[in-house]
């Protein structure tokens, strides 16, 4: 074993314009530019630790193994986690080349460990923080960023393992940028403000059900891509307009056009899935409940003269996250308990809820 365990963590993000379905699925390049926010640390986090094993592989046994969540999972020869793990290794390696002093290590066999603090596959981008986290382990085992490797590259690497990751190895508000090269160098993520840029925004995150969903998110949107004439609409006339919009409307710190382009994206997002055949269901009674609590509650507010209090967006999984300016949050919490309330006779699986500050700092 290596002397000491090299221990990372990374965040999920909440999307407020939403990746769905991939033009390339071995390199994982979307079908659309999408932008996310990249949760603080402090609350929903995958942690994972690596070290390399310092023998040569022994008999036929797969050299690099991944405990996730305490239970072992294979690491398949030409899957995701053994793509990454290959593209971190080639960089080690040109670093070893480099620097002939190093110790040579790249061809070690990795054990890796994660732990989510939050439901995994259920739609919380437990693939955007986990694999943007074994990114950044790796990165740290292998000592690249000592020795000039970008973050950019490693959110490159991230994408081939889950395309949501390429965007949490940045902290605050990250859009990818689909691109248009077919070997996808220039399907990359770019932050587009940090954290501190808008301190005032929080996400509520309120779990609906923690159970695993029915179709992952990498069948699901293969489905849509090939079943959907709604996302070639999506794809062609709604999203790149969007991008500008939610850009400018977090540049200029406005909450109310970031509510209405976010609702607006999660809403259509979830069309997409229904006109999926057969369609997907992602959203539960309980979620829609939620869309209809927040609906009403900004409807009062705009009446009222002011803007929308609460932006809702679903990931691919029933639970919600919720926008909220910091000055709204005592409210909004305040009536989102009243309407769900947290016993355990109302709801045997109970309505977890936690506040979590956005664009906390990201992976690295
Ligand atoms: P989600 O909505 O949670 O992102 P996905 O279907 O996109 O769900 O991806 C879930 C998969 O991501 C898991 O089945 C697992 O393979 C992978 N994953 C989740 N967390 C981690 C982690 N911490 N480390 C490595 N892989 C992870
Ligand atoms: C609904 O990144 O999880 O979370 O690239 O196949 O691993 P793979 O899919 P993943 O899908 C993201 C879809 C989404 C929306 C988003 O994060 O933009
Ligand atoms: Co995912």
């Amino acid at each position: 074993m290596s002397d000491q365990p090299y221990v990372f963590q990374a965040t999920c993000s909440a999307p407020v314009n939403i990746a769905w379905g991939k033009r390339d699925t071995s390199l994982i390049l979307p079908t659309n530019s999408s932008l996310s926010v990249t949760l603080s640390q402090d609350h929903l986090r995958s942690l994972t630790s690596a070290a390399y094993i310092t023998r040569k592989q022994l008999g036929t046994f797969p050299p690099d193994r991944l405990w996730l969540n305490g239970e072992e999972e294979e690491v398949k020869e030409g899957g995701r986690t053994a793509r990454c793990l290959a593209e971190m290794r080639r960089l080690r390696e040109q670093v070893e080349a480099a620097n002939p002093s190093l110790q040579k290590i790249a061809s070690y066999p990795i054990h890796i460990a994660s732990e989510n603090n939050f439901p995994t596959a259920a739609g919380l981008a437990s693939s955007a923080s986990g694999l943007s986290a074994l990114v950044a382990t790796l990165a740290s085992l292998y000592a690249l960023q000592d020795h000039g490797v970008s973050t950019s590259e490693l959110s490159r690497i991230a994408r081939q393992g889950s395309g949501s990751a390429c965007r949490s190895m940045f902290g605050g508000y990250v859009a990818w940028e689909m691109g248009s090269q077919a070997d996808g160098s220039d399907s990359v993520a770019v932050e587009v403000a940090p954290a501190s840029h808008w301190p005032d925004l929080h996400a509520l995150i309120l779990v609906v059900s923690d159970k695993k969903k029915g179709t992952p998110s990498t069948a699901g949107m293969q489905r849509t891509v090939a079943t959907s004439a709604l996302l070639e609409h999506r794809i062609r006339d709604v999203v790149p307009a969007r991008m500008e919009r939610i850009t400018r409307a977090i540049h200029a710190r406005d909450f109310d056009a970031f509510a209405r382009e976010t609702m607006a994206d999660s809403n259509q997002f979830h069309a997409v899935c229904l006109d999926t055949e057969p369609p997907i269901f992602y959203l539960n009674d309980v979620s829609r409940a939620v869309i209809q609590l927040v609906t009403e509650l900004n409807r009062a507010s705009v009446a009222a003269g002011k803007g929308c209090v609460a932006a809702y967006t679903y990931d691919a999984g029933p639970n919600a996250v919720l926008y909220v300016q910091e000055k709204d949050v005592a409210h909004v919490l305040d009536v989102v308990l009243r309407y769900f309330p947290q016993s355990a006779e109302s709801f045997p699986d109970p309505f977890q809820l936690g506040v979590d500050p956005a664009g906390g700092k990201g992976a690295l």
